[in-house]
């Protein structure tokens, strides 16, 4: 694979699952636009990489993403970032097609839990806090915050987190639906990259049009989500490894699959 220089994130791999480490400890992994472009670019070249069947997006122990760079855009008018645009770019990483998995630790605030949010699943550490304090600032979230938080926990709680800034712990974003466990910190990793591995374990085409078919409930009316999973049900029929998966499970083995 390809061994890129990045400047704001790290790039590891290990047995089909890549992680992306978000590396500007100094300001809380703060977004600023290069490191969102680093971000799209590794994306971009995991989903062409036949190696990687699951990718798991982390900060450090402190912060996963504290928000975009306040410092970036606090001078800038309203032509300037509506023309510049740059949570734009962030639909990439919506599109990206293999699974991906956000391991939180610390602050996962403002555009950084946006970040979170735009992953598939969310493995917290105990210390996570998740909020979007954008309206201490002055703002509203920019990156998806209010659509993508109120579906995942609710209206009640969205607006309060939202128009209050009130920040939740992992142990309450897990009793709202936000992340998908919590686990003591020295584990959040590990156990982000063990689920990232049991996912790779399986047919990687299955997991992808999975995934697309579960997007769909987000952005389409219920009919054409059940199309959409239809079609991709039939579509995996034309792969090897259906045929390996099905023929495994008669034979009573472990199936071997191989993307194809
Ligand atoms: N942008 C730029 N720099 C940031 C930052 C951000 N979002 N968050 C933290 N930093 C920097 C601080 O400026 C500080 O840098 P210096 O040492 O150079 O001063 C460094 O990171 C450490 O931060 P603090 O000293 O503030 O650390 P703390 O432990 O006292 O506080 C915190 C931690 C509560 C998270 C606090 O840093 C904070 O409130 N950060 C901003 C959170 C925020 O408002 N996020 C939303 C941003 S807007 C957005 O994200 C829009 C969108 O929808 C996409």
């Amino acid at each position: 694979m390809d061994t890129k220089e990045f400047t704001f994130i790290k790039l590891t791999h290990e047995s089909y699952v890549a992680t992306i480490q978000l590396n500007r400890p100094e300001v809380l992994n703060a977004l600023n636009f290069q490191l969102m472009e680093e971000v799209i670019a590794a994306l971009d070249m995991l989903e062409d990489d036949p190696e990687t069947r699951c990718v798991v997006l982390t900060g450090n122990e402190r912060a996963f993403a504290a928000g975009a760079d306040i410092k970036e855009m606090a001078n800038a008018d309203a032509i300037a970032m509506l023309t510049r645009d740059q949570f734009a770019r962030w639909d990439r990483i919506r599109r990206f097609k293999k699974p991906l998995i956000a391991a939180v630790s610390g602050y996962c605030l403002g555009g950084g839990n946006e970040l979170a949010m735009l992953c598939d699943m969310i493995v917290a550490s105990e210390t996570a806090q998740f909020g979007q304090p954008e309206i201490n600032i002055g703002v509203i979230p920019g990156a998806g915050g209010t659509q993508r938080l109120t579906r995942a926990v609710g209206k009640a709680v969205a607006m309060e987190v939202i128009l209050a800034g009130r920040m939740l712990t992992a142990r309450e974003a897990l009793q709202f639906g936000l992340v998908n466990r919590v686990v003591p910190v020295e584990a959040y990793l590990q156990e982000a990259q063990r689920l990232a591995g049991t996912i790779a374990e399986k047919g990687p085409i299955a997991a992808q049009l999975a995934k697309e078919a579960i997007l769909k409930v987000f952005d389409t009316a219920l009919q054409e989500g059940l199309l959409v999973e239809r079609k991709n049900f039939y579509l995996l029929f034309g792969t090897e490894d259906q045929k390996e998966g099905m023929n495994a499970f008669v034979e009573k083995r472990k199936p071997e699959f191989k993307g194809r």
